[in-house]
């Protein structure tokens, strides 16, 4: 299955996408992820990328369309993938429709998931990730049992540096003007869900597998 996870920062992609990607033995593809090991690592793509992510911005189209081309090329994608954080533009989805048509392998659906901006503040800014693994807690809402520590597998949780109250705002005003209109293209093609992202973490899980096992019988 070939899914594209949409939604503003914080709506919980991540998280539900490394739950069905461990459940559905698919990769979670997450541009956010791989643009920070970039960063991490020193490459050339991280050093282009770092600028426009410290400053909440979208880091250009044309590098982010290469990179999800690579990507979904690797042999871990045969049976299917969750696109998390791809596309964020207009141009970035039809680029990828136009590479997926061109293998005969279209996406199969697009979720997205609907938070209101006061909830996703709270959640970014209490954020805290794991090194490690990438799980993620929060500060009040769903603490660590050890400061600092995660507790799946020990690593050392950190605040990324763009969970800030001011890059976080920077933000939602870009997600609102350049990927919010993404909805509309997936609606009209007739493969978009919509899903209420402030419920329960377990229940929306059990909402999207519902909507996976109605696209699967639909196929
Ligand atoms: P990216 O890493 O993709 O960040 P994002 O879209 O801003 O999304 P987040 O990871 O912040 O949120 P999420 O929806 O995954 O929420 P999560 O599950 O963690 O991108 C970072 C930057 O990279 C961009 O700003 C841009 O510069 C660049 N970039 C990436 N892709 C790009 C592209 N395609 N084009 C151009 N530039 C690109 O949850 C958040 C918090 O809420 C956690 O603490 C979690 O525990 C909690 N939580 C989750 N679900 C619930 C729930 N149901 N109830 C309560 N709390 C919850």
């Amino acid at each position: 299955m070939r899914i594209v996870f949409l939604g503003a920062p914080g709506a919980g992609k991540g998280t539900q996408a490394r739950l069905l990607a461990e459940k559905h033995h698919i990769p979670q593809v997450s541009t956010g992820d791989i643009l920070r090991a970039a960063v991490r690592e020193g490459t050339p793509l991280g050093v282009e990328a770092k600028g426009y992510m410290d400053r909440g911005e979208l880091v250009p189209d044309q590098l982010m369309i290469g990179l999800i081309r690579d990507r979904i090329a690797c042999e871990d994608c045969v049976k299917g993938y969750i696109l998390d954080g791809f596309p964020r533009t207009l141009e970035q989805a039809r680029a990828l429709d136009e590479m997926l048509a061109s293998v005969g392998a279209p996406l199969d659906v697009a979720i997205d998931f609907h938070v209101p901006n006061e909830e996703l503040l709270r959640r970014l800014t209490g954020r805290r990730v794991c090194r490690s693994c990438g799980a993620s807690f929060h500060v009040v809402s769903a603490p660590p049992q050890h400061d600092g520590v995660c507790d799946h597998c020990g690593g050392e949780l950190y605040q990324r540096a763009d969970d800030n109250v001011e890059t976080v705002s920077k933000r939602l005003e870009v997600y609102t003007a350049q990927t919010a209109p993404i909805t509309g293209y997936y609606r009209q093609r007739d493969i978009l869900h919509e899903v209420d992202g402030t419920r329960g973490i377990e229940e929306i899980q059990a909402g999207l597998e519902h909507i996976l096992m109605g696209v699967s019988g639909a196929k």
